[in-house]
């Protein structure tokens, strides 16, 4: 049965790609330096002509301009927020990008319309390829899908020193890939399976123009649920030079690579001598292993996702960008570099503290029964609350996190503030292309993925970073959580005294309802403080620790 939908879907999909015009693939406008003013917008795009859609952009109605960064740069970036509609406040975060908490644009650096957010940071990672967009308390998925993303490159030196193609939009090309749904009034739907328009740069059936010598592909999976099982039309090797946050120690010959949402890689592909050719990239989806989002069935029985199957490009082959092949640039590289950047993993024997996430289905107060497949779904039983403080990590604390996926989707997860190697997936070590700096992860259905990172830059006792599923409609149903990272030898908010009490002071203050604390310390008495909005104490419960962790709940009796 399903091996005969899966024939009738893939005629219709390439019956409708081949009488369609191919368009010039967009890049977006690079803009480099160290002063950035970004402005968030409305406009309007014709993603197929003759048809409007309204659309967000920033500096244009779609999409946004490329950053690019030096490592080691203090740069400022100016965030207005020029949305029109009510209630259309939004946040800006540096998706990979290691900088403090308070300016890394989760849901808590809300930018309300008609202001500008600037925040100020050193560029602390290496060259790679990282990205931009907002991250709104249940906004993330209509900001982005509406057209907010944009790519960040960052430089230094070492990468500099490669033979390796960096001539943006000549042999060096942004490839941010997106799955969109449109209403029947051509808006941009969310919320919905039927993502069955494939974008590139924003741009419907894109073709580019490659000049015949090795290019470099960024390529980036924006899209809201989808993931993509990268490959060429004609079953070249190409190599990965580059996984989430940066290069890679040797280049990867490879004929496939997968990227769930979130992730990025760069590749090259060699084109020399096939001036006249042409070739696809395409996403072998077919081939991507049951529980992926995109590929040909997520979930069994009462646990699937309404209307998946309805969807013809769910486990199809399909194109996403035609390469022309024309005549090779003056200087082209022509051959792929074995060895790139070398560099050390974290060591799993300096590891002194151990987490647990287990991604399941949650309950909600009013809701019918979870589905395995739709959700809704949580993080250790809880979903994202604004008022929450789910974990607290100390500073330069080296750390293992174990995330444990219970359902039957796979789930991207993904951390912010840090980057991490991943150390075990599926009980093996893992693949040779998630060999390298990562920020997302994808853990499959009933598997656990292990990871390893080291909190090293930034702490601050008030303002939490975020972990989350990068299925953007996983996170807005709140399945995401925060954590403070603490510097106990620095804090302001959180003291240690020498009489055994830990006292906690949380973020955001007033609670609206509970907090829920979670942490470990070597103190035996934890003294907690809910302050409101004036300063004043409201509550001040107590906890004893309990074995190695401790565990507060707060009720706020103010409300
Ligand atoms: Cu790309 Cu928390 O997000
Ligand atoms: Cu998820």
């Amino acid at each position: 049965m399903k091996t005969i939908l899966k024939g009738i879907n893939i005629f219709i999909f390439t019956s409708t790609l081949n009488c369609i015009a191919q368009n010039a693939l967009f890049i977006p406008e690079a803009i480099n330096g160290v002063s950035f003013d970004l402005n968030i917008q409305n406009g309007t795009t014709e993603f197929y002509s003759g048809i409007t859609t309204p659309t967000y952009g920033i500096n244009g109605a779609l999409l946004s301009p490329t950053l690019i960064i030096n490592k080691g740069e203090w740069v400022t970036i100016n965030v207005t927020n020029n949305l029109t509609g009510s209630g259309n406040s939004t946040t800006m975060h540096w998706h990979g990008l290691r900088v403090p908490a308070m300016d890394d644009g989760g849901p808590h650096q809300v930018i309300l319309q008609g202001t500008t957010w600037s925040p100020s940071f050193q560029i602390l990672n290496s060259a790679g390829t990282f990205w931009y967009h907002p991250h709104g308390d249940r906004k993330t998925d209509l900001h982005v899908s509406k057209g907010l993303a944009g790519m960040i490159i960052v430089r230094d030196s070492t990468e500099a020193e490669l033979a390796l193609p960096r001539t943006y939009g000549v042999d060096d090309f942004p490839i941010i890939v997106q799955s969109k749904a449109f209403d029947i009034l051509n808006q941009i739907a969310i919320s919905t399976q039927m993502d069955t328009s494939i974008l590139v740069n924003g741009t419907a059936h894109p073709y580019l123009e490659a000049p015949a010598q090795v290019i470099r592909l960024r390529l980036l999976n924006a899209s809201s649920m989808r993931t993509y099982n990268f490959g060429f039309s004609n079953g070249q090797i190409f190599y990965q030079i580059a996984t989430d946050g940066g290069m890679k120690d040797t280049s990867l010959a490879l004929t496939r690579i997968q990227l769930s949402p979130g992730e990025r890689s760069e590749i090259l592909i060699n084109l020399s001598a096939m001036t006249g050719q042409t070739v696809y990239l395409k996403s072998f989806a077919s081939e991507l292993p049951e529980g992926i989002y995109g590929a040909i069935a997520v979930g069994s029985g009462a646990d699937t996702i309404p209307e998946y199957t309805n969807n013809f490009l769910n486990g199809a082959d399909f194109n996403l960008l035609q390469l022309n092949i024309v005549a090779p640039t003056a200087t082209p590289i022509t051959t792929i570099p074995n060895a790139l950047v070398a560099y050390t993993p974290f060591n799993i024997i300096s590891a002194t503290n151990y987490r647990t996430f287990v991604l399941d289905t949650i309950r909600p107060m009013f809701s019918e029964t979870p589905n395995l497949a739709e959700g809704p779904f949580g993080i250790n039983n809880k979903t994202f609350e604004m008022d929450s403080i789910n974990e607290i990590v100390y500073l330069n604390t080296t750390e293992i996190w174990t995330v444990q996926n219970k359902t039957l989707v796979a789930h991207p997860f993904h951390i912010h503030g840090v980057e991490f190697n991943v150390i075990e997936k599926s009980g093996l070590l893992a693949p040779p292309s998630e060999k390298g700096w990562k920020d997302v992860v994808l853990v499959m259905p009933n598997d656990s993925v292990k990871i390893i990172t080291k909190f090293t830059d930034f702490a601050d006792d008030y303002v939490p970073y975020m972990y989350h599923c990068h299925l953007l409609h996983h996170e807005d149903d709140g399945m995401m959580g925060s954590f403070l990272v603490v510097d106990t030898t620095q804090s302001t908010g959180i003291l240690e005294t020498e009489n055994n009490v830990f006292h906690i002071v949380a973020y955001p203050n007033p609670s609206k309802t509970v907090w829920n604390i979670n942490g470990n310390t070597p103190h035996k008495i934890i003294n907690a403080t809910l302050y409101n909005t004036l300063g004043e104490v409201i509550d001040n419960p107590l906890a004893t620790q309990n074995a190695n962790s401790f565990s507060l709940n707060i009720v706020n009796q103010n409300l």
